[in-house]
């Protein structure tokens, strides 16, 4: 691994790296990631390295210093991956290592260009900065100059990374031949309703239909009259209780970010109903476990109310994802934004895939079973859950 950990350390040296990916996993299983991509980006003018973690069934990051960054590449080569990709200025170099921990390093001559990292981060924005966009102009996140408002920033890029989330689920949209019906539940002040309607209307050039569901009369009249004058002839918004919508037929991405407590069960029975390809989720406020849940194996987590009430926030999101599994999709629970903005942070991203998984209806059985509980979304199912639990 000598070579491995010299050739990196030239690299990083010259400040040379694009982007580099690891793959090619020596444990291929659910606990380990089976992919890592690097890439090398500015912060406040020093060279932070982003590792990218793909796990089967989620993807964490980690920035990392430039001084530690080589001995972490150089471990994930020693003990999860037997291929890198490292794309540099200077040259392709291609790393393989054989089962006997022989390595071979190819170089070839580079095919990516170069990147200004600072004017690269900010196009890798979903919606640039300093380009005027009305939306968000409108919503006060912009200025007229196009600047993004200090004091929205963290807005601006919950909207971005949402969107990029979004992205990446478009493919199984995209064979729609009519409108794609978007449905967000619980859509509030809507900054990110509307940025989904300028995703897949001014930037996707697709046709859709999205409604916004709200309790608040207000809030649902002030977003109608902004549709209204941005010229977004496809997006309404609705009073309504999540539970109680029968304003659509046939919905195929649902949305609900931040729906209080058990709202957002009951937006998943309505995604499941209309058989939905898509559901994007950002629960909070989980508190319909927290006086249900006991095994007195955990005590040592019960009896401190802040543990318990985190436990049951992620035990009711486990299920959640648990029982859409259940009902047919493929769930990823995601990072949404940094921990530091919002400790809501997890989003659940399921997609339906009609895959059947008996390994899951066990799963729930003896989950459910060692808490003790009796959620909401299993009874709000009904007969549906039921059928397929047998
Ligand atoms: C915290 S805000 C989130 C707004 C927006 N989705 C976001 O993430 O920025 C939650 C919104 O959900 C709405 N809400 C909660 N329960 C609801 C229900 N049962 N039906 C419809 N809307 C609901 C609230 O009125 C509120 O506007």
């Amino acid at each position: 691994m000598e070579n491995i950990r010299k050739r990196i350390e030239q690299i990083i040296k010259d400040q040379s790296l694009i982007y580099c990916v690891l793959s090619n996993a020596r444990k291929k299983d659910i606990e380990n990631y089976n992919k890592v991509t690097i890439r090398p980006i500015l912060v406040k003018g020093e060279y932070i390295y982003q590792f990218t973690y793909n796990y089967p069934k989620k993807v964490t990051h980690e920035n990392i210093k430039e001084d530690a960054m080589i001995n972490k590449t150089v471990t994930l080569f020693e003990e999860q991956f037997k291929q890198g990709q490292i794309y540099t200025k200077d040259a392709d170099v291609q790393i393989l290592i054989s089962k006997k921990l022989k390595v071979k390093i190819l170089e070839k001559p580079p095919t990516k260009k170069s990147i200004n990292l600072e004017h690269n981060r900010k196009k890798n924005h979903m919606i640039p900065e300093n380009e005027v966009n009305p939306f968000l102009i409108r919503l006060g996140v912009m200025n007229e100059d196009g600047k993004v408002l200090a004091q929205k920033y963290d807005k601006f890029r919950q909207i971005n990374r949402f969107l990029e989330m979004v992205a990446d689920v478009v493919p199984h949209l995209e064979k729609k031949t009519e409108k794609i019906n978007i449905i967000d539940f619980g859509c509030g002040k809507s900054y990110l309703t509307f940025a989904l309607y300028h995703y897949f209307v001014d930037i996707l050039k697709l046709h859709v239909n999205i409604i916004g569901l709200d309790l608040k009369k207000d809030v649902v009249n002030h977003c109608n009259e902004i549709s209204k004058d941005l010229g977004y002839e496809d997006l309404k918004f609705m009073i309504g209780d999540i539970e109680h919508f029968t304003g659509a037929d046939k919905v195929d991405m649902v949305v609900t970010l931040h729906a209080c407590d058990m709202a957002t069960d009951a937006a998943f029975v309505k995604a499941i109903e209309w058989d939905a390809d898509i559901i994007l989720s950002v629960p909070c406020c989980q508190h319909e476990l927290f006086d249900q849940i006991h095994n007195s194996l955990m005590n040592p987590m019960e009896k401190h109310g802040i543990i318990k009430e985190r436990m049951s926030a992620l035990i009711t999101d486990s299920i959640r994802a648990n029982i859409l599994e259940i009902m047919g999709y493929t769930t990823q629970i995601l990072e949404f934004i940094d921990l530091e903005h919002t400790p809501k942070n997890l989003l659940i991203r399921a997609i339906k895939t009609n895959k059947k998984n008996q390994e899951v209806v066990e799963e729930y059985r003896k989950f459910k079973e060692f808490w003790g509980v009796n959620p909401y979304f299993e009874n709000a199912l009904g007969e549906k859950l039921k059928k397929r639990l047998l």
